[in-house]
């Protein structure tokens, strides 16, 4: 029978009532001003949050469009390669990226990451490059950003476009630059559990490319600059006024929700024993710690163990994309790196809610875990 465990004293792994409780009355009169404005799609407040937030990434463009996912799968749309061209991305991605490329006619050819950093490796990119390449689709996973000097080099040397995946890294930086801002295009998804999330779904894409800006402008509104005129086969793809409304009253407050993230983050690092994998530290990468993972052999009964004395976690994520049932095309791949990273695995809560003292006790839990 399986066991039932109370819900009260319970350390939550994400609570989007209590993450989102700090900006309630900002939200309620955003929600108040855009209704009495009766304007919800595309408008004001997009603008406003478009401009906002190309300004916090230093870029010049920006476009609001309706999810991560579009936002990946417009930037690749803009770049108008020819069908079936072979795009570079990480074998441990979320889903989401490798189904950008599908969606857009190409091919995806994955890449094992590094095992230090689970982020692509970039000593492995070359190997995977052929005459059909024309992208490199990197992803900064987990609020680490990729290692961008040789990945940037390259794109350089072998005339390949880079897009970055930054869905899980607002406001991450490499050497002091921020993720979104090497790419030529870069992708954003504000879904409710990201450090800079909404109360739906929404995305973005930016860019330093004028002539990219206005195409994925286009691509987001039916292919279309003019009502009823249509230039590109496009989608519907737009940011709506309320979330706009809500962005920019949490962008305001990205800094410091990434900050109290990494606190907590320093304080797993401090405290957590050697008998688990921790996340890698490197001084030239500002990690926004998104998900704070470790790595276990047991992480199925650490998963449980923890659930028992009332820690929830999450595993990011359980199956590999090539395992994936719908991914028929990668099935018979093999990687290894990114197999053994899923197999072992663990999200511990990191959340803003999150108190010194709820971190403290998963730590206690985590050191007294004895797994022979
Ligand atoms: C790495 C990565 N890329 C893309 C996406 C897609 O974003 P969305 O869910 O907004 O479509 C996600 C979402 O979780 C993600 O984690």
């Amino acid at each position: 029978m399986k066991k039932t465990i109370s819900l009260k004293d319970m350390i939550e792994y994400e609570n989007l009532f209590k993450t989102n409780q700090p900006f309630f009355e900002e939200y309620k009169e955003a929600f108040d001003s855009v209704l009495r404005s009766g304007w919800f799609i595309l408008g004001n407040n997009v603008e406003e949050f478009e401009r906002e937030f190309a300004a916090y990434n230093n870029v010049k463009y920006c476009a609001g469009v309706a999810s991560g996912l579009d936002a990946l799968t417009i930037s690749l749309m803009a770049l108008d390669l020819p069908q079936e061209s072979e795009i570079i991305v990480p074998s441990n991605t979320y889903i989401a990226t490798i189904l950008s490329i599908l969606h857009s006619r190409h091919l995806p050819v994955l890449v094992e990451p590094d095992i230090a950093t689970y982020n692509i490796d970039y000593q492995r990119i070359e190997d995977a490059i052929t005459p059909a390449t024309r992208a490199i689709m990197i992803v900064h996973l987990y609020g680490k950003p990729c290692d961008m000097d040789p990945i940037m080099d390259i794109c350089k040397r072998r005339n390949l476009y880079l897009i970055e995946d930054c869905a899980q890294s607002h406001g991450a930086e490499y050497k002091g630059r921020k993720v979104g801002s090497f790419g030529d295009l870069a992708a954003f998804s504000f879904y409710p559990t990201k450090n800079l999330g909404c109360l739906g779904d929404g995305g973005a894409v930016v860019t330093n490319n004028k002539e990219f800006d206005s195409k994925v402008r286009m691509i987001r509104n039916y292919g279309s600059e003019k009502k009823y005129y249509n230039e590109y086969i496009g989608l519907n793809s737009r940011l709506d006024e309320l979330q706009a409304a809500f962005l920019s009253i949490k962008l305001r407050n990205l800094d410091s929700i990434n900050c109290r993230k990494r606190e907590l983050a320093q304080i797993y690092l401090d405290g957590i024993n050697k008998n688990f994998i921790l996340p890698h530290i490197d001084p030239s990468f500002l990690d926004v710690y998104h998900i704070f993972n470790i790595r276990h052999k047991k992480r199925d009964e650490l998963k449980e163990y923890l659930l028992t004395n009332k820690v929830k976690t999450e595993i990011h994520f359980p199956v590999p994309p090539h395992k994936q049932k719908a991914m028929k095309l990668l099935n018979g791949l093999n990687f290894p790196l990114s197999e053994e990273i899923h197999k072992t695995t663990l999200s511990l809560p990191v959340s803003t809610f999150h108190s010194n003292e709820d971190i403290k006790k998963v730590i206690g839990l985590l050191n007294e875990f004895h797994d022979s």
